[in-house]
């Protein structure tokens, strides 16, 4: 049965039962405790808390998803994938466990030809949570299945929450045995490898407080009703129902996987590393596909370096595969992607452009930072090896994030292909101490070489400058402070580089990536001083820095503050072309273009 067919069959089933069918939310998560929707039941997480009601009091969905906490495992097992669907139908203080369990057994075991998954039910196997007697009697009186078939397990398989405070509740699985060839008699309880869960059933009835992900987490009470949120994976049981050994060999991702080889001239299923690889990239590029699709951009933080290591990973193997590192993959893999995924969401279509719009440009960015990095990346390897080690050291992998832009993921990768392991200790503390460093940079360079304290007795002595630069450009004001070589002076003068601190001022301090204004102090017959930089070293303390032209200048003077228009001018025409360009880019790319980080000079933005 085709995935698109199963996912149909699971919605018209709980449609004939009743439940409203909601369509999927974007993978992009608007609970703020999550980046990524990682099941399907979050899109209703504020029904289970009582926070919000719903229109419906059952409903049914097919719902994207991510998960990448288990990134490493996607290849290697037959069932780890990064994007997945997630087929759940949905209880808000309607019916319970005993119509949740029957339900799930009908449709499972229902012949094909009758609109079920014609699944013998002598392959099946459930789980309970340890004390859930209920549970385990509906399985046994309403439902037929032989005791021996119910097994209890503990709150790490059966008691499930998103993590995170929030709802929870024991639960109750399915699995399915796929036969002596994969392992050991015994049930899931003993293999689960050999037993795969293909539903979970939560009995979603209390909220949990802080703490782990296994069941370490204390129980805050009750939810203001008993609820159903059950949670079947497409592709498991499209493995099971086409007969497949695992996820990357159905119907879609297959297409992906099958195209992959034929691009890298391997052969799937000739070698392991290669068959590993093969269904890494089979994988990835259908999340990368779905999480552009849904407005995901690479980056370097959050859902954008979920989606940018994606797509590396995805590279590096295609590369590794075909021993070829100048050709690009990925266009055409993410047409093989689009056109697998198209039944089931016809919206790819129109947003193909953009789609490959965003992975083109990342696998073309990816590619230079490798052929920077990787010579570099080898000699380091070479080295730790002649040198009889097998540690890549931090300073090494530094090096390659420091000049090459090499994220750390993508050096341990790169070295456990070696056979390395990588000092990440040392990374971090480098990392660390290469923060601290800029921080005391940026003062620096606000600060000159002057001590702090000499700044705060200044200011002690002047108080605020009066800033009067939004509406003027010029002022008579007062020389209230004069700084050289970091000392306090009373007078300065021609050649000589100083701060001065005036009781007024038209100039606009260096703030928030906004320039300082230049222009002169001129000391009425007596001296010049050119202004090259202003800034605030304390809140409400502006000093303008530069060089005596000529003459001199003395503490209590009088002088006529001037800023450069023309550059004042300058710089806000940038900043407005700053906006105008924003707003181009937005009318033309949607409004996902978004600005940050921009630095406005004359004549440049
Ligand atoms: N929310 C449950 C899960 O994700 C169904 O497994």
């Amino acid at each position: 049965m085709e995935t698109a067919e199963i996912a149909r069959r699971f919605l018209s089933f709980f449609e004939k039962n009743g439940h409203t069918v909601v369509p999927s939310a974007s993978l992009i998560a608007e609970d703020p405790t999550l980046l990524l929707v990682p099941a399907g039941m979050v899109p209703f997480k504020p029904y289970f808390l009582g926070q919000r009601t719903p229109q419906y009091s059952t409903a049914t969905s097919v719902q994207k998803c991510i998960r990448t906490k288990d990134i490493e495992e996607v290849g290697k097992t037959s069932r780890h994938a990064t994007f997945f669907q997630m087929l759940g139908n949905f209880s808000f203080g309607d019916y319970f466990k005993e119509r949740a369990i029957p339900l799930a057994w009908e449709l499972v075991t229902t012949p094909v030809e009758d609109g079920g998954f014609g699944i013998d039910p002598e392959k099946l196997w459930v789980t309970v949570y340890l004390d859930d007697d209920e549970a385990a009697e509906i399985w046994r009186d309403k439902v037929g299945v032989r005791p021996e078939r119910i097994q209890r397990l503990g709150m790490e398989e059966n008691y499930w929450s998103m993590g995170v405070p929030g709802p929870c509740g024991p639960c109750s699985e399915i699995f399915y045995d796929r036969g002596p060839e994969y392992g050991a008699e015994g049930g899931p309880a003993v293999d689960d490898n050999r037993y795969i869960e293909i539903w979970n059933l939560v009995f979603m009835q209390y909220e949990r407080g802080e703490g782990g992900d296994k069941g370490d987490f204390p129980i805050l009470g009750e939810l203001p009703k008993k609820n159903i949120d059950t949670g079947l994976g497409l592709e498991r049981l499209a493995a099971v129902l086409q007969g497949v050994d695992n996820i990357y060999e159905t119907d879609i991702i297959g297409r992906v996987l099958h195209h992959a080889a034929e691009l890298t001239g391997t052969r799937y299923g000739d070698d392991h590393d290669n068959d590993v690889m093969l269904r890494v990239v089979a994988d990835h590029v259908r999340s990368a596909v779905m999480l552009v699709g849904d407005g995901v951009k690479p980056g370097n933080e959050k859902a954008g370096y979920v989606l940018r290591r994606i797509l590396r990973r995805s590279v590096r193997n295609l590369r590794l595969l075909s021993g070829e590192s100048d050709t690009l993959f990925l266009h055409e893999l993410t047409d093989v992607s689009i056109d697998a995924m198209k039944d089931i969401y016809p919206d790819l279509l129109d947003k193909a452009e953009v789609i490959h719009g965003v992975i083109d440009a990342e696998e073309r960015n990816f590619a230079d930072t490798l052929r920077a990095g990787t010579a570099l990346f080898g000699r380091a390897a070479e080295r730790t090896r002649a040198a009889g080690g097998t540690v890549f050291s931090g300073a090494d992998a530094f090096q390659l994030h420091d000049t090459y832009g090499f994220p750390i993921d993508l050096t341990l990768e790169m070295a456990a292909e070696q056979g390395l392991s990588v000092d990440e200790n040392q990374f971090r503390e480098l990392m660390q101490r290469q923060r601290d460093t800029a921080k005391a940079d940026a003062r620096a360079k606000k600060l000159g070489n002057a001590d702090i304290s000499l700044y705060a007795r200044l200011h002690e002595k002047a108080g605020d400058t009066d800033f009067l630069g939004y509406t003027d450009s010029e002022s008579e004001s007062f020389v209230r402070g004069i700084v050289v070589d970091g000392e306090g002076v009373p007078v300065a003068r021609a050649g000589q580089k100083v701060e001065i601190v005036l009781d007024r001022t038209p100039f606009y301090a260096e703030s928030g990536g906004q320039l300082a204004d230049t222009g002169t102090l001129t000391v009425d017959g007596r001296g010049v001083v050119d202004v090259e930089d202003v800034q605030k070293p304390l809140p409400g303390l502006f000093v303008h820095r530069g060089t005596v032209r000529s003459g001199e200048v003395v503490l209590d003077d009088s002088v006529h503050a001037a800023i450069d228009t023309g550059r004042r001018h300058a710089i806000e025409r940038s900043h407005s072309a700053t906006h105008l360009i924003h707003s181009a880019l937005r009318n033309a790319l949607g409004p996902s273009a978004g600005q940050a980080g921009s630095e406005n000079r004359p004549g440049h933005l």
